[in-house]
């Protein structure tokens, strides 16, 4: 009796898990996150590394394989870590990481704050990447394309704007592509592991699109060029991804 009535509580969290992810992500879209979260949800709690989407060679030759290696298995590492031993009482554990962070005010510990942001964001950058050791031409198409060429005047102001974006932001912290609270793209920056779906972020939305400009991201490969990294980067966005994240 009482496993049934367990079971039934699991499977109502996933549902309700699956509607929430839907309503922010679309329908079936960042699966692996997804199915990371929902695998989360139903085994009651702690927060896991997901599994890397490709090899950490598989960037190269725009990033190189000690700085994903580092990068996933210490940084990411070291946040959801953290994360699991902060105390966790101020979160509620059923919901996606996405509506985790949909929660965190001025008010929440920095414990959470920053290791929540660092395991979201960095959940979302690797899925947000994909392998093109061939370089060359990389574009999204369709709808994006058409919002950001409206949005942006060209895919290339777009690209340009990002990147300055990035290029300027001082410090560690991240550069996004959303869809604002207007159903406008904007391209805005966080601090630190803040993102934009957390009520403290100064412009809010929900991310298309994301680029890790921590040091621990490029400086191996690209020491103090910043710039080089962030030119290299448009090689290998996911823009299957970023489309589908749009068409929501
Ligand atoms: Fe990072």
């Amino acid at each position: 009796m009482e496993n049934n009535r367990r079971d039934f509580l699991k499977k109502g969290a996933l549902l309700g898990l699956a509607s929430v992810t839907g309503a922010l992500f679309g329908k079936d879209k960042l699966e692996n996150i997804q199915s990371v979260t929902e695998q989360l949800a139903a085994e009651g709690t702690t927060f896991k590394l997901p599994d890397l989407p490709y090899s950490y060679d598989a960037l190269e030759p725009f990033i190189d394989r000690q700085t994903m290696e580092i990068h996933f298995t210490k940084h990411h590492k070291a946040y959801v870590d953290k994360l699991n031993g902060a105390d966790l009482s101020s979160l509620n554990l059923k919901i996606s990481d996405a509506e985790k962070c949909r929660t965190i005010t001025e008010k929440s510990p920095a414990i959470i704050r920053n290791n929540l942001g660092g395991h979201f964001n960095h959940c979302f950058f690797w899925e947000n990447m994909r392998p093109n050791q061939e370089g060359g031409t990389n574009l999204p198409s369709g709808k994006l394309l058409e919002s950001i060429t409206a949005t942006f005047k060209s895919f290339e102001d777009f690209k340009k704007e990002f990147s300055d974006k990035a290029l300027k932001l001082f410090g560690s912290g991240w550069c996004w592509l959303i869809i604002d609270q207007n159903k406008k793209l904007k391209i805005i920056t966080t601090p630190n592991q803040d993102n934009p779906l957390m009520p403290v972020a100064t412009e809010k939305g929900a991310p298309i699109l994301a680029l890790d400009v921590w040091e621990h991201a490029y400086y191996l490969k690209y020491q103090n060029k910043r710039v080089e990294y962030i030119s290299n980067w448009w090689n290998l966005v996911n823009w299957q991804k970023a489309e589908e994240l749009f068409a929501k």
